[in-house]
């Protein structure tokens, strides 16, 4: 087999077979085909797409490319759940305690921010204390004592996926659904999981900008979970607005606890619901209906939230912040955005409250950069929302004065306010399983 062959077959249109997936894989991560072969090959992936099932073995080589992880310790069935990112994105955080208080073991890695999307990991750091460096052996017994655990990656896992990535980057090949779907899917499938929930985010805020495009990305990630064995469920959700009405480190992590405690806005308590609720029906806890009373009540009985409490000290955390939220560290310098003119919140870009916010501190412009978890926005005002001129629209939060105004600049450009109210928008687009697309919008 050349590698040469297998651009020309991927070239001119044909569906790659598994051996010669392998062979790519194989000898990509090792170092054997060049960084020139394997551009060529991602282009002319981006360029004819691929078949479901090409997608699926793809996703297979690159998922046993490493390590993975073996859950085969804990009970029962291994939900994970992916949300593909956005901005106050918190969900993990909240899904996470609700699962594991129903008795379903969740062990999650998770990823760090980049650019203006903040990570779970770096939300979780922001608790004095926290640690989510821990190895596999402790990681486990966490999930096995306490019933869940967040941590970042532990071992080599997926390498491909760390190639192909970067190769991706620099070569205009990030936008495909083959590729894009194969590297998420990857990961989930070396984390262990037997079943996945899948968040697909679409607006201004995500990756995908529009509810077809979020539904096709959706679709292909379903059909890899057919091909390889992983049930697969997946929610298209709104990101045309920010996720609840916090966006920085500590300030999300109080906004999980306030979805835990029932007093959370209602698109980011509705959202954590129902991938709690679509976790719970792949673990085999009932219909759907039935897992959403369940987790319902788990919130309503306080259990979820003493959950999250015991995870956060078992990983070294001072759980005393989550329940007093005065003690967290706080940002010296505030200062609140307010309206230039009366009228609506027409729409947000929402990629631009992240990119505020990270102005401000909360993310990072570099892998290595350091975060201040302090600071971030607290929206008063999202779209739809009525306004008058000099109305509190947001308070912004940081550890440098010198930031304000540039944070403050930054998110009066993401309010679009006019004189008409817009439609109202669903959190819900719809529900993507492998007997098809279901509308909930
Ligand atoms: N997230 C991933 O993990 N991979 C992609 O290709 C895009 C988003």
């Amino acid at each position: 087999m050349r590698m040469y062959d297998i651009i020309e077959h991927k070239r001119d249109g044909h569906e790659l077979t598994p051996e010669e997936l392998n062979y790519f894989v194989s000898r990509y991560v090792d170092g054997t085909i060049p960084e020139y072969q394997a551009s060529a090959l991602a282009m002319a992936i981006f360029l004819k797409g691929m078949t479901a099932r090409e997608t699926g073995w793809l996703t297979w080589e690159m998922a046993c490319s490493g390590e993975m992880m073996d859950l085969s310790s804990l009970p029962g069935i291994k939900v994970d759940k992916h949300s593909t990112g956005g901005v106050g994105d918190k969900t993990t955080l909240a899904v996470v305690p609700i699962v594991a208080s129903c008795g379903i073991p969740v062990a999650k890695m998770s990823g760090r921010g980049l650019g203006h999307t903040g990570g779970t990991l770096d939300k979780l750091e922001s608790i004095p204390g926290m640690s989510v460096s821990i190895d596999r052996e402790r990681f486990l017994q966490i999930v096995r004592e306490v019933g869940c655990a967040v941590v970042g990656q532990t071992g080599n896992l997926v390498p491909a996926d760390k190639k192909l990535y970067a190769l991706r980057d620099v070569t205009a090949t990030v936008d495909s659904i083959p590729l894009i779907a194969s590297s998420i899917m990857s990961k989930k499938i070396a984390a262990g999981c037997d079943a996945i929930v899948l968040d697909v985010k679409c607006g201004s805020g995500a990756f995908m900008k529009t509810a077809d495009q979020a539904t096709k990305l959706a679709e292909a990630m379903v059909a890899i979970g057919e091909e390889v064995g992983r049930t697969t469920v997946a929610l298209i959700t709104d990101m045309d607005r920010p996720l609840g009405n916090k966006v920085g480190n500590s300030l999300e992590v109080m906004e999980a606890c306030q979805v835990l405690q029932g007093t959370a806005p209602a698109d980011i308590s509705d959202t954590c619901l129902e991938l709690a609720a679509n976790m719970l029906q792949l673990a085999g806890r009932g219909s759907l209906a039935e897992c959403r009373e369940l987790a319902r009540a788990q919130v309503a009985s306080g259990a979820a939230f003493e959950r999250l409490c015991r995870m956060v000290e078992a990983q070294g955390g001072d759980s005393r912040v989550l329940r007093d939220f005065s003690r967290f560290p706080q940002a010296p310098c505030k200062r609140e955005v307010r309206a230039p003119r009366d009228g609506f919140v027409f729409s947000m870009q929402t990629e631009q409250v992240g990119i505020a916010s990270a102005a401000l501190g909360a993310g990072r412009e570099t892998i290595d950069a350091t975060i201040d978890y302090t600071a971030g926005i607290d929206l008063a005002r999202k779209t739809g929302d009525p306004v008058h001129k000099g109305d509190v629209l947001a308070t912004l939060y940081s550890s440098n004065k010198d930031r304000l105004d540039d944070g403050e600049h930054l998110l009066l450009e993401a309010y679009d306010i006019q004189d008409e109210q817009p439609l109202p928008v669903p959190h819900f687009f719809a529900r993507v399983t492998a007997a098809g697309v279901e509308p909930l919008a």
